[in-house]
This record gives C-alpha cells, sequence and structure tokens, in this order.
C-alpha cells in the first residue's frame, strides 16, 4: 500500500479540511504533515461547522487514527482547545488522536519572537498568522527545539527555562516588551493535556500500516505556492507545504507514495502580504470576498480575491506530482457573466508561461470563458452541472494536463460531486 497525500496549489484555504473530512472513510489514517496552528481547516455537517489548526481533519469519523506527524509545529494551548471542543462535542479522541514523539513543540516565546519579528519588518512584514511558526522551525533546524517526546522526560522544565532564557535574551536585544505569565501557565496546563495523549514514532506505526496493507492519507496545510523553498520567499511559511514534505514530514519514502491529490478553489484568495498576479483589488474582488466568506479560519483577516491562475496551478502541479485535482467552490462562481481565467503571465512586457524566480513587473494575461447563473449549491449530481461550468472544468482540465474528480459546491460535506470514475474515494 502507498500514502495517498492531499495538499493544498494555492496559497492555502483551499477546502482541505472539507475534502479530508469527505474522503476519510476510504482510509485507515490520516496524517497531518507539517505546518502547525497557522492551519484553520474547516470542515462542515449537520448543520455544524469545525475548525481544525493542529489535528487532522479525519478526526469526526469513527475507527480512523489520526496522527500528528513528525513533521508538524504542536501549541499545546491551541491542541488543548480543539480537544476540549471535540469532547464538548463527545467526540473520542483519545482513541483516535496519536502523537509522534518528534513533533517540535511550539513555545510562548515563539509566538513573542514571531511578533517581534513582524514589528521589526514594518511594511515589509509577511503578514503571519503570528502562532510562533517560523521562531519554531528555525528552533528545530538549529537544534534547540523541544519534542513532543521531551514532555515525559524528568527534566523537560529545565530544558523549558534554557529555551525561553535564549529567547528572552533576542528579545531583549529586540527591545520587544512582553508579559509571559499568563500565558505560560496555560501552556503548561496544554503540555499536561499533550503528556496524556498518545505518543508514538509515527514512522515505524505508519510504515508498519503500508505493510499490513491499510490505507494512509497524508493531509497538507497551507499551500504550494507558500512553501518555504518555491513560494514566493519571504512571502511564505517556514515549512515544505508540497508533497516532498509528506516524506520527510511523516517518514515516509517516495516510492510509497501514491495518489498525489490537488484542491484548488475555483478562483483564488489569499492572506497575508506578498505578490499575487491575479488580485482584485475592485469591487469583483469584494464580491467573491463576501458571497466566498472570504475571512481566514485562523486569524478572521479578509483574504485577498482574484481569478484562477493556470500559470501557478501548472507549477504547483509540477512541484507535487498530482495526479487528480479536486475544484472546490464553483458555488461562488455562480452569477457572473463572463469568468476569467490567467493563462500566461507578462513580464515586464514578455509573455511567458512559467513561475518567475522575480516577483515584481508581473501582469496576468486572461482568458474570458461564459459565466452561468444557476445556484449549485443543491446540486445532487454531477450530471445536473451547467454547460458552462462544464466547460470551464473541460479547459481547467485540458491545460493542466490532469483530471478533476471531484466539484465541490458547497461547505457541507454532502455538497461533493463526484466526477470521474477514477476517484474511489466517495
Ligand atoms: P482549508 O484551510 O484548505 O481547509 O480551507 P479553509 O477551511 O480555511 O477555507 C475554506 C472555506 O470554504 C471554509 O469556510 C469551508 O467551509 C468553505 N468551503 C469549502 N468548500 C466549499 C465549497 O465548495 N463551497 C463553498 N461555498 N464553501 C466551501
Ligand atoms: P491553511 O492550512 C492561508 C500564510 C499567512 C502568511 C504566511 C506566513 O488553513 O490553508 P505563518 O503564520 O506561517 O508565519 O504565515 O502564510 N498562511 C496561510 N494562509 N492558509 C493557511 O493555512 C496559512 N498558514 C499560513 O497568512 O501570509
Ligand atoms: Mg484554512
Amino acid at each position: 500500500m502507498a500514502v495517498d497525500v492531499l495538499l493544498g496549489l494555492q496559497w492555502g484555504d483551499e477546502g482541505k479540511g472539507k475534502i479530508v473530512d469527505v474522503i476519510t472513510p476510504g482510509y485507515n489514517a490520516v496524517a497531518r504533515f507539517q505546518g502547525g496552528p497557522n492551519a484553520g481547516h474547516s470542515l462542515e455537517f449537520n448543520g455544524i461547522k469545525h475548525v481544525l489548526h493542529t489535528i487532522p481533519s479525519g478526526i469526526f469519523r469513527e475507527g480512523i487514527i489520526n496522527i500528528v506527524g513528525n513533521g508538524v509545529v504542536i501549541d499545546p494551548v491551541v491542541l488543548k482547545k480543539e480537544t476540549d471542543a471535540l469532547a464538548k462535542l463527545g467526540v473520542d479522541f483519545r482513541s483516535r488522536l496519536l502523537l509522534s514523539r518528534k513533533a517540535h513543540l511550539i513555545l510562548p516565546t515563539h509566538r513573542l519572537l514571531d511578533a517581534a519579528s513582524e514589528k521589526s519588518k514594518g511594511n515589509a512584514k509577511i503578514g503571519s498568522t503570528l502562532r510562533g511558526i517560523g521562531p519554531t522551525y528555525m528552533d528545530k533546524t538549529g537544534r534547540n527545539g523541544l519534542r513532543v517526546g521531551d514532555t515525559t522526560s524528568e527534566d523537560f522544565k529545565d530544558k523549558y527555562r534554557f529555551l525561553i532564557a535564549k529567547h528572552a535574551e533576542i528579545l531583549k536585544f529586540q527591545d520587544f516588551a512582553y508579559n509571559l505569565s499568563e500565558y505560560e501557565k496555560e501552556w503548561f496546563e496544554g503540555i499536561e493535556l499533550v503528556k496524556s495523549l498518545q505518543h508514538v514514532d509515527s514512522e515505524h506505526l505508519l510504515n508498519r500500516y503500508l505493510e499490513e496493507g491499510k490505507r494512509v492519507l497524508a493531509e497538507g496545510a497551507q499551500g504550494s505556492m507558500l512553501d518555504i523553498d518555491f513560494g514566493s520567499y519571504p512571502f511564505v511559511t517556514s515549512s515544505n507545504t508540497i508533497t516532498a514534505g509528506a516524506c520527510t514530514g511523516l517518514g515516509i519514502a517516495p516510492g510509497n507514495i501514491g495518489k498525489v491529490i490537488g484542491i484548488f478553489k475555483a478562483y483564488c484568495t489569499r492572506v497575508g502580504s506578498g505578490p499575487f498576479p491575479t488580485e482584485l483589488t475592485n469591487e469583483t474582488g469584494e464580491h467573491l470576498r463576501k458571497k466566498g466568506h472570504e475571512y481566514g479560519a485562523t486569524t478572521g483577516r479578509p483574504r485577498r480575491c482574484g481569478w484562477l491562475d493556470l500559470v501557478a496551478l501548472k507549477y504547483a502541479i509540477m512541484l507535487n506530482g498530482v495526479t487528480e485535482l479536486i475544484m472546490t467552490k464553483a458555488d461562488i462562481l455562480s452569477g457572473f457573466k463572463k469568468i476569467n481565467v490567467c493563462t500566461h503571465y507578462l513580464l515586464n512586457g514578455k509573455k511567458i508561461d512559467y513561475v518567475p524566480y522575480e516577483s515584481e513587473g508581473i501582469t496576468p494575461v486572461y482568458k474570458e470563458l461564459q459565466g452561468w447563473n444557476e445556484d449549485l449549491s443543491e446540486l445532487k449530481s454531477v450530471s445536473s452541472i451547467p454547460d458552462e461550468l462544464n466547460a470551464y472544468i473541460t479547459y481547467i482540465e485540458k491545460e493542466l494536463k490532469t483530471p478533476v474528480t471531484i466539484v465541490s459546491v458547497g461547505p457541507d460535506r454532502r455538497q461533493t460531486l463526484p466526477r470521474r470514475a477514477v476517484s474511489a474515494h466517495i
């Protein structure tokens, strides 16, 4: 058996949480492989919306194991809030949730360092979610970090104090005022929760699952255009969000990767700073934001909106080895007479069909397609989707040379239309 990977192909918030929840019944285990509580993955059923930040989106399905992999960074405070919410709903998370011993911990001072770094950047700030992601990964690669496995060791508090003192020096140097005591209390409450959960060597466990013929789904966070290496650096997150990140973030050999399911929105959104070639800063962008409820699931910030960008999607498909596509939020495009799709860029006046190193001087070149008026949210089958939407999808498939296997037409589990026989998910 191989691990299937599901990830976002744009700038995050493509609808990964919803789709993971929908296809989880086809798997034995779901595993997050990177990122941390900068992620906000929403899913909806029985009229209730749930937002997860650290816990994989398969957690609501009975009998499925959910693993937080070694590549993830965990804030115990956020994790506790998530498990408290699950407990209220009667979800038996204790039997379903496993934490990798090698996953790194976000300390209270990592959040402060994030805030100090953004403050010092002024107008050039990344627009980080300020969840401490960058500083935690810096300590991981700097070989200073604390991990889940450390929480059960006797000298855990000493290790914590040692690292906090180091951070305090940096914060003093940056002249950043703060008060740690309040958050520290919550943090240690979170650590008690972390200690009480099941810790595993997830690389061994996952490879054993594969040997036993069990099906594993790796759930990505953020999106390919926010990848630390291939995104619009420095306006990126601090992990590899692409398929390769599933190998390092879970301990899966490249040859054991199966399907790569790439999720994209029928248009584009981005939160935070950085280049966004197809951004619409006009009424159309505002319309997409309002109709699509494009406000961050983690920070509540308004998302920047724009037309679909095929150049960026081709890049993401190349980097990830995407074998099938899932299109979300098709319902939000209903009502447009014409819909634009970016096919090329003009880079300082020269037409190009790839994502260049340069991030300045890019203008999108559009192809205009026919829109549709029908409300899609109640559709029960792909056979009843409007001809214009069919033409939109077929055009995208042709350009991207990759099949679209599912079309999502609303936030609820049920608003999901399988499109191709190759999709054995639902
Ligand atoms: P994620 O980070 O990729 O999991 O995506 P988010 O949860 O941050 O953002 C996606 C938003 O769109 C959430 O509010 C979802 O409930 C919602 N959503 C997902 N799929 C659809 C869809 O097909 N149509 C509509 N209207 N909303 C959707
Ligand atoms: P999900 O998993 C959208 C963005 C931030 C910022 C940049 C760096 O829900 O798709 P960070 O907090 O990592 O230092 O922020 O990345 N960003 C996201 N944007 N969805 C996300 O996650 C994101 N996680 C980080 O807005 O621009
Ligand atoms: Mg999100």
